[in-house]
């Protein structure tokens, strides 16, 4: 007889009907619960069990190694072993399922014939990329920034990236230029892997193009790798290197070169409350044991299983669940170039028919927008391969998650509501489908391992009832947490770990029920999600006041039907200058510039002043009530230097309901 362990660590699979799977689930109720408690018990052994995922060079004989302590913060897991991340998500299969499909590719036109990438190809594909990459000079532990379309070779350049050990840093293709060259610049990079044109929802974004303005700002020894996805024009200038080319010429055999498992994996820029977006490090062992492991466990992966993850590579969620935890677990995953409502809004119904998906994952944002087109645009589909359904990026709606459910999922799909962060590297509050009682809108339960705790917001102090609210931290480490931000050490454990001592701080509040389930409320820093996307305030502010005729602006979020929060910005000018839809126009196309076109605000209201306290300090409490039509209750407003432009603010609110 296996051990619970063991059947979790080897996924099997057997054909008896489980409570709300078809087929028995890798992790039922009671082996969550037990497996759990071992996971907290001894996480050493747990973890070691679990680090027989991979196939390591050189064991590991240290498990974990970790101080939350302020002024000491230091995460390792598997310290001295050796092992390399593409070897374990490609080589390893080789022999097993070297013809079976690793990559299902969608088009964004769904003319356009659909890719079926096996393991052999995809090995064949990462290795010409790996040499292609070497013959530009890039060497283990350099950085290589991708800003690339959803296209088989961006999978190629990060699993190329992590065979040679250079560290590879995904920019969205929707940032814009500026944002790009901060982060080249950010993480000193030496090469940036672009395309021609990101075709997307039937237009083209000119990343070649917005690579050039980049590259103006950054040393001229950056070199420039271009693959030609729509070949529509670009400039050529000597930085530059065709991919197909090189490909060409390249070999297809590298071999990986071994790492240690605390080596960087890979940075990738997110938002916090203050300042420029930071550089979150990801190493290579923890984080692809966490990937897989989650990916296995959470979604209730079954080899044979055909996963697709919706999100872009931009993003964490496509790290670590459309390339690294699917790949680690030798499953198919789907990578989709398009949107959900191009050519319309029946586009991944149609996708989960033709490729016959069983996981489906994706955000409460485009299951909304989706629900908006109604029942038809499902039902024209056969949806019956899907097993389980997942949602990540926001806290879902009851009507969002019940039209799901009945809707897509015909009651027969358990929902994991995943909550976890860039930072976290994977799902930390989930249901297990076939292990809980589901609840629409709640993350629910942590997953083995991990111990939430709910602290009083003010004094610190932990809330030790079931019941409880405050905000969300986390009391030890797993394998998946972000290690530093890249450079500057300190800002990480400034913002992790100075505000509750002895606590990795989420950044979000929570509310645990009679059950013990978590709710996740929201935000309680100055960071907005706006459609899934995570946005700081600060940042949107920054780039407004960078215009010449802006003088000074507050960003806040408020509800937004589809988008869950909007960018709602108030905007003080310059002495002289006068408001008008042009300028509003104008300054909506600046933040896309400065930014992209996520961070664009959805509502401007003019104000002649912001309430500010007497030392000057902008009250956002009350711009944020405002904003969400709730001015009702300003609460204390006693402290204002000038009570006077509130009732102006009011006046001109642009969010009435
Ligand atoms: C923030 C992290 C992790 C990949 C996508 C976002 C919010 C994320 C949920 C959820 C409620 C959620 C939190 C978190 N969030 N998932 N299931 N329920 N809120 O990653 O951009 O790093 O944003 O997204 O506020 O802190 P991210």
């Amino acid at each position: 007889m296996d051990t619970v362990e063991e059947t979790i660590t080897r996924a099997k699979d057997t054909s008896d009907t489980g409570p709300q799977t078809t087929r028995t689930p890798h992790v039922n109720a009671a082996q969550y619960h037990s497996l759990y408690e071992a996971s907290i018990s001894d996480p050493e052994a747990f973890w070691s069990k679990q680090g027989e995922r991979l196939d390591w060079i050189t064991p590991f004989t240290k498990v974990k190694d970790v101080s939350f302590d302020l002024g000491n913060v230091s995460i390792k897991w598997y310290e001295d072993g050796v092992l390399n991340v593409a070897a374990n998500c490609i080589d390893r299969h080789l022999a097993t399922r070297g013809d079976q499909t690793a990559i299902i590719w969608e088009p964004d036109d769904p003319a356009e014939a659909a890719l079926h990438i096996t393991y052999k190809d995809l090995h064949r594909n990462v290795c010409k990329m790996a040499n292609v990459l070497e013959e530009l000079g890039v060497r283990k532990g350099d950085r290589v920034i991708l800003y690339l379309p959803m296209i088989p070779e961006a999978a190629y350049a990060m699993l190329a990236c992590a065979r040679i050990g250079a560290i590879h840093s995904i920019v969205f293709a929707g940032f814009s230029s500026d944002a790009l060259g901060a982060r080249i610049n950010g993480c000193d990079a030496k090469l940036v892997i672009t395309a021609d044109e990101a075709p997307r929802g039937g237009r083209k974004t000119a990343l070649k193009s917005n690579t050039d303005a980049a590259l103006l700002h950054c040393k001229d020894s950056v070199k420039c790798l271009v693959v030609k996805r729509t070949g529509g024009q670009t400039t050529w200038t000597d930085r530059d290197y065709d991919y197909a080319e090189m490909a060409l010429e390249a070999d297809d055999t590298c071999a990986p070169v071994p790492m240690n498992a605390e080596d960087p994996l890979f940075i990738l820029y997110t938002s916090g409350s203050t300042g420029q977006p930071k550089g979150v490090v990801h190493t290579s062992g923890g984080y692809l044991t966490y990937a897989a492991m989650t990916h296995e466990i959470t979604f209730d992966y079954h080899d044979g299983d055909v996963f697709w993850c919706t999100a872009d590579v931009g993003w964490v969620t496509g790290h670590s669940y459309i390339v690294y935890g699917p790949l680690a677990n030798g499953a198919t995953t789907i990578m989709f170039e398009g949107v959900p409502t191009y050519p319309d809004a029946g586009r991944f119904w149609a996708v989960c028919e033709k490729h016959k998906v069983n996981q489906f994952y994706t955000a409460p944002t485009a299951i909304r927008a989706l629900m908006a087109a109604g029942n038809e645009p499902v039902e024209r589909y056969d949806l019956s391969d899907l097993k389980v359904l997942g949602t990540v990026g926001e806290p879902i709606n009851p009507e969002a998650w019940n039209w799901y459910n009945t809707v897509v999922g015909k009651g027969k799909c358990p929902i994991v509501d995943t909550w976890w962060q860039t930072e976290t590297g994977g799902h930390l509050l989930t249901p297990l489908p076939g292990a809980t009682e589901l609840k629409p809108g709640s993350a629910q339960q942590p997953f083995f391992g991990i111990q939430p705790k709910v602290l009083d917001p003010q004094s610190g102090v932990e809330i030790t009832t079931t019941e409880a609210e405050g905000v969300l931290v986390l009391a030890d480490s797993w394998p998946g947490q972000m290690r530093t931000v890249w450079g500057d050490h300190e800002r990480f454990e400034k913002t992790y770990f100075s505000d509750y001592k002895g606590y990795y701080f989420t950044g979000d509040g929570c509310r645990r029920d009679a059950d013990g389930d978590y709710w996740i409320t929201g935000r309680v820093d100055d960071v907005i999600n706006v459609s899934g996307h995570r946005m700081g305030t600060a940042e949107v502010e920054s780039a407004l006041v960078a215009h010449a005729r802006v003088a000074e602006a507050a960003v806040v979020g408020y509800p937004h039907d589809i988008k869950g929060q909007g960018i709602y910005a108030y905007v003080t000018l310059m002495n002289g200058e006068t408001p008008s839809p042009e300028l509003r126009k104008e300054l909506e196309t600046w933040v896309r510039t400065e930014i992209g076109p996520i961070a664009k605000p959805d509502l401007i209201q003019w104000a002649p002043g912001l309430p500010k306290t007497r030392s000057g300090k902008i009250m956002r409490r009350i711009l944020r009530k405002i904003a969400e039509d709730d001015y009702a209750s300003l609460g204390d407003t006693s402290t204002l230097a000038e009570p006077a432009v509130v009732d102006d603010l009011i006046e001109n609110r642009m969010n009435r309901r």
